[in-house]
């Protein structure tokens, strides 16, 4: 089998970019390398990351479209003009359509700063700690166009302590983030991931 070939969808920071980057340069991820960013924010942090770390962009604007069926045909080509096996959003933030969702069906992920079912949809962490929950965390889940609602690939809990902002509570949440999205990914390098229906399996 040749190279697993990654591209990461990030709206922002790039926090879990970056961690996936250097989980594949260090031969973590396996026989997988990060072929591409695609962000829809040429002005974001990530951008400035892929840079610094050779990884190849496609940076584009809603704005300078028509529909978001008419961006998602675009990165679709330049999905399979990378020769690309699975698609990871991290910190993208905008729903995609069945031009993509169907495209790669089944090779398309998510990580959301929550434990899934529980506080879909924006500021996760916000949500969280305004309900008062004494747990939350990390779900990596696949995609499909729902918001946040696809099968659950694996969650990590994290403790709320009394006194937790969400400034606190989000560097907890970015810290498991860091592990837990390299190591789903490395499963899905290796081809270990079963889906049927909405359970998911990690062989060995
Ligand atoms: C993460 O908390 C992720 O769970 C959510 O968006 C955030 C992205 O952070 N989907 P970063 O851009 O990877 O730093």
């Amino acid at each position: 089998m040749g190279v697993y070939r990654i591209a990461v969808f990030a709206s922002g920071e790039g926090s879990n970019f970056q961690a996936l980057a250097e989980a594949a340069d260090a031969g973590k991820l396996g026989k997988a390398e990060i072929a591409l960013l695609v962000c829809d924010k040429p002005s974001a942090p990530v951008v400035g990351r892929a840079g610094r770390l050779g990884i190849p962009a496609f940076l584009f604007q809603p704005k300078d479209y028509e529909s978001r069926e008419a961006y998602e045909r675009v990165i679709v080509e330049q999905l399979e003009a990378h020769g690309v096996d699975l698609v990871v959003l991290a910190g993208y933030m905008r729903l995609l359509t069945p031009v993509i969702v169907e495209k790669f069906s089944r090779r398309l992920i998510n990580i959301h700063p929550s434990l899934l079912p529980a506080f879909p949809g924006k500021d996760a962490i916000r949500q969280a700690l305004a309900y008062g929950v004494k747990v939350s965390g990390v779900t990596v889940h696949f995609v499909d166009e729902g918001m946040d609602t696809g099968p659950i690939i694996a969650q990590a809990a994290i403790p709320i302590a009394s006194g937790e902002t969400p400034e606190s509570f989000a560097q907890a949440v970015h810290a498991v983030e860091r592990e837990l999205y390299p190591e789903v990914v490395s499963w899905f390098a290796q081809g270990r991931v079963k889906l049927e229906g909405r359970q998911v399996t990690i062989g060995e």
